[in-house]
């Protein structure tokens, strides 16, 4: 059958996905119906037979794709925070720290990316190392330069990555050879990113521009108003960082000594709004948490870079609790790795060390990283109604998982002299899980879908 007469594919198997912060729902013997013009489901069969199957693989226009033997279906990830061109300095930060680690190695690194054949390089493999470990949607900060941010936006498109993309700006403290010339300058490169997107990705079904003030210590005033008036007249969302370290802090006091708090510096300029994502977020007062959750704007909690660079621990249980909707970044390279299930894994692991303190009910299980790493996610980008879970009319953004062919022996059956032994393969599904969230990687991620179209394919070994 040609391609383009295939209507609808029929994935069938077993599909995982949050239902609730706690609760994940473990379809077996399940079918999801999916369009393949839209790349939405039209139909959930929560329980099908192989006569059923049998019969759709007889229709005209439908294609079957199954989870084989310990495999499953999972929504695809969502990365809240990451810098792409940074990604060449992935596992390079010493003991460096937030300011020292910015000028010794983001900075150079990133006016690097001005050449456009280095970032399109940087840029193809950061997209299909993001895409292999089943990112499916990532908000992307790119550089200061036009045309490498463009090229960030055409990779991503090409790729079929759904992707926000925002060209950084910073008009002030940051070195010579890498600072916006004037807010004016800033505000119309921002323009310019914005238009080629729309020229790109009309509707921004897959590619959508983002306002990007890098942070408040590198913009002027004047900066921050454009950028907020902006963010107001195109109703395009926002990304920055806030309160990411103690010595950021204390800065921010210093520059902006008329604002009694970090916060109140981007609410001031308009920048604290239902669509600004809010990365790290460790060191919010409650009169900060209170402002946040009040302007409705979201964060993004990156546990690997808040570890690497010293920065601390976010205390997410009490976002959570406060009702401010927290999604997973990875803040690539701030953050080491690529893959948002090493952020879920070490989100658990930093709230037990938050519990040390606050107590145990900071802890954050499995469940609640897999909800952050999909359907928080999916909240704090505005597209909780697309993607996140598989519900009727969201789009396929989806990751076929295998758990065995891994070294940790994730629910194998191994063969012996005797046959199958169950020494592996016995675990519940939650189990499974649990375990792939401790000890699995990119091995693990067989197939990736977006908006129904196969984006990545595992290579045979
Ligand atoms: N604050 C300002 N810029 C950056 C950055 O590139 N990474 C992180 N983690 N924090 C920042
Ligand atoms: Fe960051």
């Amino acid at each position: 059958m040609e391609i383009s007469e295939i209507r609808r594919t029929v994935y069938v198997g077993t599909f995982i996905y949050s239902t609730s912060l706690t609760k994940l729902e473990v379809l077996e013997n399940a079918a999801v119906i999916v369009g393949v013009d839209k790349g939405t489901i039209l139909a959930i069969e929560k329980t099908v037979t192989e006569e059923t199957v049998g019969l759709w693989e007889g229709e005209v226009g439908t294609k079957i794709v199954r989870a084989g033997e310990g495999q499953f279906f999972f929504p695809g990830f969502i990365d809240t925070h990451i810098h792409a061109p940074q990604y060449p300095n992935s596992g390079i930060f010493g003991s460096s720290t937030l300011l020292d680690w910015l000028d010794r190695y983001t900075f150079p690194l990133e006016a690097s990316l001005s050449n456009p054949s280095k970032a399109h390089r940087v840029y193809a493999r950061c997209v299909s190392r993001t895409l292999s470990h089943g990112t499916t949607t990532a908000a992307y900060y790119a550089t200061r330069d036009v045309t490498s941010t463009n090229i960030l936006a055409s990779v991503c498109f090409a790729a079929g990555q759904r992707a926000f993309v925002g060209r950084c700006c910073m008009d002030c403290l940051s070195p010579d050879y890498y600072r916006d010339e004037s807010p004016a300058q800033a505000i119309a490169d921002t323009k310019a990113c914005a238009n080629y997107i729309d020229k790109l990705d009309p509707t921004h079904a897959l590619v959508t521009p983002i306002i990007t003030p890098r942070f408040a210590p590198s913009c002027s005033r004047e900066l921050l108003a454009g950028l907020g008036a902006y963010m107001a007249e195109s109703g395009l969302p926002c990304q920055t960082h806030i309160s990411e370290n103690k010595a950021e802090v204390a800065f921010v006091a210093e520059l902006f000594p008329e604002y009694d708090s970090y916060a109140s510096v981007y609410d001031a300029y308009g920048l604290l709004q239902p669509k600004t994502v809010l990365a790290h977020a460790i060191y919010l007062s409650d009169a900060e948490i209170a402002l946040v959750k009040r302007r409705g704007a979201k964060v993004s909690h990156c546990p690997v870079s808040n570890t690497a660079l010293t920065s601390g621990a976010a205390k997410v249980r009490r976002l959570l609790d406060e009702g401010i909707v927290v999604g997973l970044g990875t803040d690539v390279s701030g953050g080491y790795s690529p893959s948002i299930l090493e952020a879920a894994r070490q989100a658990t692991m930093t709230s037990r060390f938050v519990a040390l303190t606050d107590g145990e009910a900071a802890k954050l299980g499995v469940e609640e990283a897999l909800y952050l790493a999909t359907r928080g996610g999916a909240e704090v980008l505005g597209l909780e109604k697309k993607v996140g879970a598989f519900e009727l009319g969201m789009e396929w953004d989806a990751i076929l998982v295998g758990l065995t062919d891994v070294p940790e022996e994730l629910g194998e059956v191994v063969g012996g002299g005797m046959g199958p032994v169950d020494v592996f393969g016995w675990e519940s599904w939650l189990e499974k899980v649990a375990k792939w969230v401790y000890c699995g990687d990119d091995r693990n991620v067989l197939k990736v879908w977006v908006s129904g179209k196969i984006v990545h394919n595992k290579p045979e070994q």
